[in-house]
């Protein structure tokens, strides 16, 4: 008899990246949406009547009966996915994990703090460590654990092959970023069409910080990779989908059938232990000269790879290539469910 599946609450669960979550729990094998959190706006209704449902497969039936809850009601689920905005996600997602549960969140709030891993689960599983640091000094049962930026996390999971066979020693990256990367209905229509904005607020930064922290160590406190790194973001007229520009200079300069090979041959935990979410390949590469593009590329392993293409030498830095990743799957609620699996099989999920 297989074992029963752990309910999980959804926190932020009307927004798109909450959608997210429900979309992709839906007939997941271990977790089941037991319950669904949104603002004051929602709180009371049934989830079909307090969602807008934006995507294209049908909204679950079981989960559209679910009654809105509110931050302040006492949850029953060991497992919360946060996909809150950042302005209310510190007070109410550290409440949840005060209470003894496992906070799987998409918010920027808690990325950088000093016992917070910011995970990967193909790039520094060993993070999960600061589980039991946190606990200490906070005094906890439960915990949070963040994941990365939705260009941040693309762009590391190319990086992390490049580090590993060649040492890396500085990045430029340059964004094209989709729209549903501001929520919905995000950024007004006039301001995106026959347009591009050259400014995400805090994404550069994000970019340039959590990258030295996901590539970095942890032996009892989290040590920044040793890298030489400046992001520029833009927002571009295209709906799901980040691309980015990136020019790498390693340590061990490698031919670009190298750098393919890295890309290629690259597999790591979710993929030994089979994790229902993993990609069979993290990283796909595209030997067309015009790919990757969003509107082809962004459903690679059902939006869990990151793609990467035109890989090329550069006269600057080195190597240059383009990658694209889906902002809200991999870069979001697909990333919280992975780290989850993860905390599953290792044991750290309070059930
Ligand atoms: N979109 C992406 O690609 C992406 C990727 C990575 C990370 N993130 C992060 O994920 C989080 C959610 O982003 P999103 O794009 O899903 O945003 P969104 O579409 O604007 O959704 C926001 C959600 O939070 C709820 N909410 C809004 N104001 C609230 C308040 N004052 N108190 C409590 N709940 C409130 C909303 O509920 P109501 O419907 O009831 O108002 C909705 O469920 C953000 O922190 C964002 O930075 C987003």
């Amino acid at each position: 008899m297989s074992a029963p599946q752990i309910p999980v609450a959804v926190l932020g669960a009307t927004g798109a990246v909450g959608q997210r979550f429900v979309q992709l729990l839906d007939g997941h094998p271990w977790f089941r949406v037991a319950e669904l959190v949104a603002s004051d706006r929602s709180a009371g209704k049934p989830y079909r009547e307090a969602v807008d449902w934006r995507l294209p497969t049908a909204l679950p039936e079981d989960v559209a009966a679910l009654v809105v809850r509110d931050y302040a009601d006492r949850l029953d689920s060991p497992v919360v996915f946060s996909a809150l905005p950042g302005e209310v996600a510190g007070e109410i997602e550290q409440r949840m994990a005060r209470e003894g549960r496992a906070v799987l969140t998409n918010t920027s709030t808690h990325r950088m703090e000093p016992d917070v891993p910011l995970l990967i689960p193909e790039v520094n599983p060993d993070h999960a460590c600061a589980i039991a640091l946190q606990r200490r000094n906070r005094g906890w049962t439960g915990f949070i654990a963040a994941n990365p930026n939705c260009s941040a996390i693309h762009l590391v999971l190319a990086l992390k092959p490049l580090q590993q066979a060649f040492g890396l020693e500085a990045v430029a990256v340059t964004t094209l970023q989709a729209v549903s990367g501001a929520g919905y209905p995000g950024v007004p229509s006039l301001d995106m069409l026959d347009n591009v904005v050259p400014y995400i607020g805090g994404e550069e930064e994000k970019m340039e910080e959590e990258t030295k922290k996901l590539l970095g160590g942890f032996d009892g406190a989290f040590k920044p990779a040793d890298l030489a790194m400046s992001a520029q973001c833009t927002r571009v007229p295209v709906r799901d989908g980040h691309t980015e520009c990136v020019a790498v200079r390693l340590r061990d300069p490698a031919l670009p059938e190298e750098v393919v090979a890295a890309f290629e041959t690259f597999r790591a935990r979710p993929q030994e232990l089979n994790l229902p979410s993993a990609p069979k390949h993290p990283v796909v590469v595209r030997r067309e000269p015009n790919r990757p593009q969003p509107n082809l590329d962004r459903d690679a392993e059902r939006g869990m790879a990151t793609v990467v293409g035109r890989v090329r030498p550069c006269p600057l830095l080195g190597t240059k290539f383009v990658l694209l990743g889906h902002n809200t799957i991999r870069g979001a609620a697909g990333a919280s469910i992975l780290n989850a699996e993860l905390f599953k099989v290792e044991g750290l999920l309070p059930v």
